[in-house]
């Protein structure tokens, strides 16, 4: 029986843990409580997952996606936040499921992936990803204006001094690709293949846990797929937690946790944000992270969800 806060029970301690489980059934058993929940869940698109139908009649589908909401939301503390990510031509009903499920509304974030778009025949292509950001109340009980260092524009005629804001359109965060832009940070098989053609980029991570907690808060993932988020709020001294339901997925975590590869280190994003005010409080000098991290546990706890 899964009874006690593993939060509550790694007080003081950093705490990354990745649950073999059915996100849902973990929820409605756990007392755990979050600050911070990244949603990316199966987008019902019939993709191929080995232990979840891609294919749902859609009432069922967002029937589903609110009640993922509305536990979240039970399980977050006040002013925390959700971010939520669609595909575009979904916009509305994610909205309606986080307002039924409590939530209040904060942005709708473009991300423009950087990839090319895809195609289509009568309309324009696609070339970005919804991220609804929501909080459980009014207020954000976190929200760290980050400032980026972007580079000049050919339309500009003088760099910045101090960056700008990052604002609700996210232009700078390269999905991740198969083919020759594909970069080292995607998961392979030994046969070249991605493990997980959903893995999130590791900025994108980076960008909504520092925009939206502090040093020590609690991050959630209940779609964890290959553990990106676990993987940043480690490095960013967050306590975290994930549940993935596919065996071989969760395999990859424990593996991707266990020794953090030169292509997961968010070091190399550090410069770029370095107009932020705050930037030491929310990303600690990563000095002081490689010392403090023999601290952190990784450890899969037995859950027994019946
Ligand atoms: C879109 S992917 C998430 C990708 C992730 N953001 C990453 O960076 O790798 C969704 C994941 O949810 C998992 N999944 C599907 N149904 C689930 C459930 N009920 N509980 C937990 N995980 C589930 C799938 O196996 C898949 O790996």
């Amino acid at each position: 029986m899964f009874d006690t806060s593993i939060f509550e029970r790694s007080r003081n301690r950093m705490h990354c843990n990745i649950l073999e489980a059915n996100c849902e059934k973990y929820l409605k058993k756990s007392k755990d409580v979050f600050d911070l929940t990244f949603l990316d869940p199966p987008f019902n698109q019939g993709k191929d997952y080995a232990s979840h139908f891609d294919e749902m009649p859609e009432s069922e589908y967002w029937k589903w996606m609110t009640r993922i909401c509305k536990l979240v939301y039970d399980h977050t503390s006040d002013g925390g936040a959700i971010y939520f990510m669609q595909r575009e031509k979904n916009v509305e009903h994610v909205l309606e499921g986080l307002r039924k499920s409590g939530w209040t509304f904060q942005n709708l974030i473009i991300w423009k992936k950087k990839t090319s778009a895809v195609p289509c025949e009568n309309k324009f292509g696609l070339h970005f990803q919804i991220i609804a950001f929501a909080t459980k109340g009014k207020s954000p009980r976190v929200f760290n204006k980050l400032r980026i260092d972007i580079p000049l524009l050919v339309t500009e005629k003088y760099p910045r001094p101090n960056g700008v804001y990052v604002t609700d359109v996210w232009d700078d965060i390269r999905e991740l690709t198969s083919g020759y832009f594909a970069g080292d940070e995607a998961l392979r098989l030994k046969n070249g293949e991605r493990l997980h053609k959903q893995q999130s980029p590791i900025h994108l991570l980076a960008r909504i846990i520092l925009s939206s907690t502090k040093v020590g808060d609690s991050v959630f993932d209940p779609f964890a797929g290959t553990g990106t988020t676990l993987v940043v709020g480690k490095q960013l001294e967050r306590n975290t937690i994930g549940t993935e339901l596919d065996s071989a997925n969760y395999q990859a975590i424990l593996g991707r946790l266990a020794g953090l590869r030169e292509s997961d280190r968010i070091t190399k994003y550090r410069k770029y944000y370095v107009f932020t005010e705050n930037l030491n409080e929310i990303w600690p000098a990563p000095e002081a992270i490689i010392r403090r991290l023999h601290d952190y546990q990784e450890q899969t706890q037995p859950l027994d969800v019946g």
